[in-house]
């Protein structure tokens, strides 16, 4: 099963905040994670954030969450092909047509620009939608994790490479996509009893054993007074003594 380092959400608000923390974690060449960008910082300071990180060595993902019409998703997702990130996300809501305009779109971009093809992630549901938002808001029967699977399956029938989802739904997940479709998992904690806002978490040796490709961690390394170790003890316990390339 393919597995990735982990992946470090950079959710601050401000620049240098963001760029002092790529400067700790690329100190240890051997085992550099993943830099996760999201909304905050791409809104504030663009491509020229995603260009700070991959200067330091790191890959990107770039956490952008796209839903719109397909052409606008396709061209959207040629210029993110351009930039040279790893990793892309789309809310699978969006449609099978959307899913597969936005793939095109990105094999086009990095074609043109001559990068590997991102990794397209669909977001199924949110991790903040509750049965009760699920019925009364969607109008979506069934269970959360019904409509997880259901556009699990979508994503994975349009061609994408996998969703991000709770640890807890990758058992449903696989029973309906094909044997390599990636599970990426944020809702991460060392110590379970500090969850902050994430209602469900588990550990990153639970991830591990409940079939995770990777890891999203966000506040536990960023808000630590030492991010270098707490990320040290997270990737050890996710992958142990497991050296990737
Ligand atoms: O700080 P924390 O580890 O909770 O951050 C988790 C990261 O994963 C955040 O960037 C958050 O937006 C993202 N995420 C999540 N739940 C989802 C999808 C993404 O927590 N369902």
């Amino acid at each position: 099963m393919e597995r990735f380092e982990p992946i470090v959400a950079i959710d601050v608000p401000d620049k240098r905040e963001a760029v002092q923390l790529f400067d700790k974690l690329s100190n240890d060449t051997d085992h550099m994670p993943i830099i996760k960008i999201g909304m905050e910082l791409f809104y504030a300071f663009g491509p020229g954030i995603v260009k700070q990180a991959k200067e330091r060595g790191f890959q990107v993902f770039l956490d952008l969450k796209s839903d719109d019409i397909p052409n606008t998703v396709e061209r959207a997702m040629a210029q993110l092909g351009r930039l040279g990130v790893s990793f892309v996300t789309v809310h699978a809501v969006g449609g099978s047509e959307m899913m597969k305009a936005g793939l095109r779109g990105l094999k086009r971009g990095a074609a043109e620009a001559r990068n590997a093809v991102p990794k397209m992630l669909a977001i199924t549901q949110l991790t903040s939608i509750d049965e009760q938002i699920l019925h009364n808001e969607q109008r979506i029967n069934g269970t959360v994790m019904e409509s997880v699977q259901n556009y699990a399956r979508l994503a994975d029938e349009s061609g994408l490479a996998g969703v991000v989802c709770s640890a807890k739904e990758i058992e449903a997940i696989r029973q309906v996509t094909n044997p390599n479709f990636l599970c990426i998992t944020p809702g991460i904690r060392l110590d379970l009893n500090n969850h902050d806002d994430q209602k469900r978490v588990v550990t990153p040796k639970q991830a591990a054993e409940m079939g995770s490709n990777g890891i999203v961690v966000g506040r536990p390394i960023t808000q630590s007074s030492d991010p270098v170790a707490a990320y040290k003890k997270i990737r050890h316990e996710f992958l142990g003594g497991e050296h990737l390339d």
